[in-house]
């Protein structure tokens, strides 16, 4: 999943884990899963029932976007994963322990058997994001959703964990929705890709589809935003021009219309709808005959 800063990325994750606040609510459209005992829907779930606080962390596992919030900083790494996995086996301490020390050394932290019984401050940025994803990995999930779970990392560090989220993915046979604003990223991991725009998918399909044929103008857009390594300093990036609507006071219409070089009329008076140019690629643009295929 691809979209900019605050179009709505993580709440779209919080929303399937059911971690919106509390004054929040979904209004329309439906969250299935298709687990253990067939079909849920976890929308319909109570937000901290049992049953759904049976399937977070041991079905559907995340990654949060920020370690340093999303690990405790008064408890030991070890004891936050000792305490999930306690949570969902039982087991002693003792047990969980030697579980931990095994789940970092599997995400690559050295020393794991010391390590385990440090602070998240005394962790380098890296080593936070592996005992995240070891806590993630605790009960081995069938779903893990990454909340961008490198963007705090440098390029070398990016590619390791990712390299190491391909195993697990591979290895546990987990499937896994990585959430990013990296289309590089996109290209090096994805089966499938949706794009987000102030809260709405303008286009989905294959890797292949939408990065090889990017048919919504904000697809092309972001794919023109990027520099390309080895084509030189004098190589022309275009800037998406504007900036994202206010939530409060959205344009009628597509949203993206307002920063669109295709825009026409019709566009600022009503939103399109999907359209699927081809099985499986969907695009939510007026304009979309015009623009397959490249303009
Ligand atoms: N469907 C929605 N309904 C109501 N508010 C929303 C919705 N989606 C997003 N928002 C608002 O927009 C804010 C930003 O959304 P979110 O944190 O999901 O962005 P993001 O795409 O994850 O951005 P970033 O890339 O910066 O992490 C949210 O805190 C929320 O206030
Ligand atoms: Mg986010």
């Amino acid at each position: 999943m691809v979209g900019e800063s605050g179009c709505g990325k993580s709440v779209t994750a919080n929303a399937i884990m059911q971690l919106l606040p509390d004054l929040s609510r979904i209004e329309q459209g439906s969250i299935s899963y298709w687990g253990k005992d067939g079909l849920v829907a976890l929308d319909k779930l109570k937000k901290n029932g049992t049953e759904m606080r049976k399937l977070r962390g041991e079905q559907i596992a995340m990654i949060f976007q920020d370690p340093m919030t999303a690990l405790n900083p008064v408890f030991s790494v070890g004891f936050q994963l000792n305490e999930m996995l306690k949570n969902h086996f039982p087991m002693s301490k003792r047990e969980a322990t030697k579980k931990s020390i095994a789940l970092l050394a599997d995400m690559g932290v050295p020393a794991p058997d010391q390590r385990v019984f440090e602070y998240p401050h005394q962790y380098s940025g890296g080593m936070r994001q592996r005992a995240m994803i070891a806590m993630a990995m605790a009960c081995e999930p069938k779903v893990l959703i990454a909340d961008e779970p490198t963007t705090a990392l440098d390029v070398t560090i990016q590619a390791q964990i990712f390299e190491l989220m391909n195993t697990l993915k591979v290895d546990k046979d987990m499937a896994m929705m990585l959430i990013t604003h990296d289309m590089g990223v996109v290209a090096e991991m994805a089966d499938d890709v949706a794009v987000m725009y102030m809260g709405l998918i303008v286009e989905s399909g294959t890797a292949l589809q939408v990065l090889g044929d990017p048919t919504h103008p904000y697809t092309s857009a972001l794919l023109e935003s990027i520099p390309i390594l080895g084509k030189g300093k004098n190589q022309k990036l275009e800037p998406i021009k504007g900036t994202t609507p206010d939530p409060y006071n959205r344009p009628v219409g597509c949203q993206f219309a307002p920063r669109c070089t295709y825009a026409m009329q019709r566009c600022h008076e009503e939103m399109p709808p999907e359209h699927f140019t081809e099985e499986g690629h969907m695009v939510r643009c007026f304009k979309y005959e015009e623009l397959k295929h490249g303009k």
